[in-house]
């Protein structure tokens, strides 16, 4: 049976056990570049024990960020700074992985400390985006997108296999697709983002054209022994969740046949209008539902933060990775408490030496 602090093998990737750090913005960079504040933060994540971090949403083109303050990977000098991230994660023992996405009809928006919404009309910082239909999100993101040409669909599909190349060229051993959360991914696939008649809209086969030819596009030039994955999600709790879950499903198991290594199983967040049941693990049934009938390894995230419900999750075989953000925020060595909670003799093993020496004769309170 596998425990917490099981190692996970994907592809030739080996994790130490099977936390990972979610993708968290930080929304503080400029023109898409890293600076001082995110090589402290990444290397002191890469330290604390996780498995795998995961590195924020890295947007795959100047519009694609959901921030100024964004990160970016479509130039040369985006991929140097990412380059020493990398590094910094992996000197604390941790795979570096990275995510890589565009917003969609959810960018141009304030930092979430200024307000989390739209940049108002005429605002110098924003910009024009980019969706499949000319339909706003609504409610604090009312800003209406421009709906995507043939030849836009091409260029940001160019623009993810771009990135995915310069995050490869960086040192990541583990690629995320952020089809997730309303963004540019999600929105082809939702009902509620997607009014297109041709064929990039309409049934399940052109909601899901989008995802597939952008994944397969990244997959030629990630490398096949390196993990490639993707955040969907599954559900949107918005009433009609029977039919999402089962489109959902059939998403996964295309996915799984064009290449995917494993899916982040989450949130549509493609309407306001929803009904989010949160609880610790909420997600935890949808997510053994998805890896059950997909076949394909599953992590997920939201609410298993507690030692002992991200072991129930991952021993009752509902997940085969945690992703834990906010924690991580609160403490980069919650895999070592986590270790030292769940009563293991000497967990200073997910530690490099340097801590471990010392750490193994020290009692944390
Ligand atoms: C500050 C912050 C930034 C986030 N940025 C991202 C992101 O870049 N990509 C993403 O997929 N999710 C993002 N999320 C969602 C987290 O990855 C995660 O799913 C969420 O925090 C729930 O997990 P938790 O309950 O362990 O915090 C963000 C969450 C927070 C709090």
């Amino acid at each position: 049976m596998s425990s917490l602090f099981s190692s996970f093998n994907l592809k030739d990737v080996t994790l130490r056990n099977r936390i990972a750090v979610a993708p968290m913005c930080q929304y503080i960079a400029h023109d898409g570049l890293v600076n001082d504040w995110h090589g402290a933060h990444y290397a002191s994540l890469g330290r604390g024990g996780a498995g795998l971090v995961v590195v924020e949403a890295t947007a795959v083109a100047p519009e694609g960020r959901i921030t100024p303050g964004c990160l970016g990977l479509w130039n040369d000098v985006q991929a140097a700074g990412l380059a020493k991230i990398a590094s910094a994660i992996k000197a604390g023992g941790a795979v570096p992985g990275i995510q890589i996405g565009h917003a969609g009809r959810k960018a141009s928006a304030n930092r979430p400390w200024e307000g989390d919404d739209h940049m108002a009309e005429g605002d110098p910082r924003g910009w024009a985006t980019l969706s499949p239909s000319a339909v706003a999100f609504g409610a604090n993101l009312p800003k209406v997108p421009n709906a995507m040409t043939l030849d836009d669909i091409v260029r940001v599909r160019n623009d993810f296999v771009a990135a995915a190349r310069r995050a490869r060229d960086a040192g990541f051993e583990w690629l995320e697709l952020h089809f997730a959360h309303g963004y540019l991914g999600q929105s082809f696939f939702s009902v509620h983002a997607n009014q297109r008649t041709d064929e990039y809209g309409g049934d399940y086969t052109g909601r899901s054209r989008f995802l597939l030819e952008t994944l397969a596009a990244v997959r030629e030039v990630w490398p096949e022994h390196l993990p490639l994955t993707a955040r969907f999600g599954v559900i949107e709790f918005d009433g009609r969740d029977e039919e999402t879950l089962a489109e959902s499903i059939q998403l996964a198991i295309d996915f799984r046949k064009a290449g995917l290594d494993m899916l982040s199983v989450s949130i549509g967040f493609s309407t306001p209008d929803s009904n989010i049941p949160w609880a610790p693990a909420f997600l935890a049934p949808f997510a053994e539902q998805v890896r059950n009938a997909s076949g394909l390894p599953v992590a997920s995230a939201w609410g298993i933060d507690v030692p002992e419900t991200a072991n129930r999750v991952i021993s009752k075989n509902q997940m085969d990775l945690v992703m834990i953000g906010r924690a991580h925020l609160a403490n980069p060595h919650w895999t070592y408490q986590a270790a030292k909670a769940l009563g293991k003799e000497q967990p200073s093993w997910v530690l490099p030496a340097p801590y471990a020496h010392w750490l193994e004769r020290y009692t944390v309170n």
